[in-house]
């Protein structure tokens, strides 16, 4: 069950990752940050950012704790393709909300899309009319389903495979490790794990674990959907970790990470110290969300998450002062 303490914990990890549209960070930690970016960004220009985010957060994770999975699902993903520059909210992205471009396994929720643009809007009510001249802008490209799928690692993916992929973002192994503690909250669909179920059980997966997953996916094509973390599927704690340890990790790519000998003890020492977690994961997003970030003059600052201000016809009615605004930051 989730306790208040770790909604507030969660909700200062959202903070953190949010990137999209609007950047907001939290002046909370010592990792290094990327030049252009800055931790007190909309200290004097929105001071009012993080709490209007807070509080409508809350509201939104106090009807529906899930969607909290789904924004942190979608911050990942957003970073991974193209760098963290809102390319995944684009209309005809191919993981973005245009339904019939998103390959199934991508299945972002749909509900993320509207808290990002309904928070996005609430922002730019108390925004003052000027700009900012520095921080994380919107991406003009679209990200094409091969770009998308060749950057995010597949659920059958092994340690060498993922360790192998996340490199090429600068991402060691405790990055992977901490990163894949994402794991933690959410949910996923059969699909993405029946590769461990038929047509052989995977040796490594625990028994009775197995046989429950057998029972909520009957077939590989069951469209069924389980928990990523059984131990505590609402609450954001290293009870992923110790799932691994007992060999109840859900993908292959989360068990193995303690079957490599590469991975192995740092889950072990995740999943002894909930503390020392945290503070790799807060790590290990901010530098995720850092990749290859757009400042300065680079990319834009969309009117509407879902299009590029190019081809909003919309725009020239309703924000022209936001678009003034933007154009002296050129
Ligand atoms: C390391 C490589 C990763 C792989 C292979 C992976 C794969 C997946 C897959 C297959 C799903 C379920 C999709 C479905 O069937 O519905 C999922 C869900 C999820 N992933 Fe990952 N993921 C990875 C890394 C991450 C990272 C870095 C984060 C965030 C820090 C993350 C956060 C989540 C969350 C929160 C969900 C649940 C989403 C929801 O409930 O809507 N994942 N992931
Ligand atoms: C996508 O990749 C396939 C091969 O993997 C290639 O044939 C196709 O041209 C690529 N499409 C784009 C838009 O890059
Ligand atoms: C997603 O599914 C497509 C088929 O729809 C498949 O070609 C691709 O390898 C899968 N990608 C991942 C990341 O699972
Ligand atoms: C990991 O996966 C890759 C690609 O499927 C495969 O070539 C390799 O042999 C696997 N490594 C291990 C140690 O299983
Ligand atoms: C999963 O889906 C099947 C149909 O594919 C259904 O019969 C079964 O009751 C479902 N199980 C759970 C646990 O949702
Ligand atoms: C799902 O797979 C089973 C066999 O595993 C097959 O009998 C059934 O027709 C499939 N259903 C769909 C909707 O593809
Ligand atoms: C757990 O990790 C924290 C953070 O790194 C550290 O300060 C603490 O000493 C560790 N606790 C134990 C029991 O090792
Ligand atoms: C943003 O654009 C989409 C079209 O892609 C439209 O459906 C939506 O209503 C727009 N949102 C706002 C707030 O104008």
């Amino acid at each position: 069950m989730a306790t208040a303490k770790s909604f507030t914990r969660l909700l200062l990890i959202t903070f953190l990752s949010l990137s999209f549209c609007f950047s907001v960070i939290k002046a909370q930690s010592s990792a290094p940050i990327v030049n252009g970016l800055s931790w007190t960004f909309y200290k004097s220009t929105c001071p009012k950012v993080e709490s209007i985010i807070r509080k409508q957060l809350k509201k939104v994770f106090k009807k529906d704790v899930g969607q909290a999975a789904g924004l942190l699902r979608l911050h990942f993903h957003d970073c991974f393709v193209q760098g963290c520059d809102a390319s995944v909210l684009l209309d005809g992205s191919a993981s973005g909300p245009s339904e019939q471009e998103a390959p199934p396994n991508l299945s972002l929720r749909k509900e993320a899309f509207e808290i990002i643009d309904d928070l996005r809007e609430r922002v730019h009510k108390e925004r003052p009319d000027y700009d900012v001249p520095l921080g994380r802008r919107d991406g003009l490209t679209f990200a094409t389903q091969n770009v998308t799928l060749a950057n995010l690692p597949a659920p059958t993916s092994n340690t060498t495979t993922l360790l192998t992929s996340l490199a090429t973002k600068n991402f060691d192994a405790t990055d992977v490790v901490a990163l894949s503690g994402g794991h933690t909250i959410g949910i996923s669909h059969c699909s993405s794990f029946t590769n461990r179920l038929y047509p052989t059980q995977d040796p490594v997966m625990d028994k009775t674990f197995a046989n429950d997953l057998k029972e909520i996916c009957p077939t590989s094509n069951s469209t069924n959907t389980t928990v990523l973390d059984i131990r505590s599927p609402n609450t954001f704690d290293n009870k992923y970790y110790v799932n691994l340890v007992d060999r109840e990790g859900l993908f292959t790519s989360d068990q193995d990470l303690y079957t490599d000998s590469r991975t192995k003890d740092i889950v072990k020492g995740f999943a002894a110290n909930q503390s020392l977690f945290f503070e790799q994961f807060v790590a290990s997003m901010i530098k995720m969300g850092q990749l290859s970030v757009l400042t300065g003059g680079n990319g834009e600052i969309r009117a509407n998450c879902s299009v590029r201000n190019s081809d909003n016809q919309y725009l020239v009615t309703v924000v022209e002062e936001d678009l003034e605004s933007q154009s002296e930051l050129r």
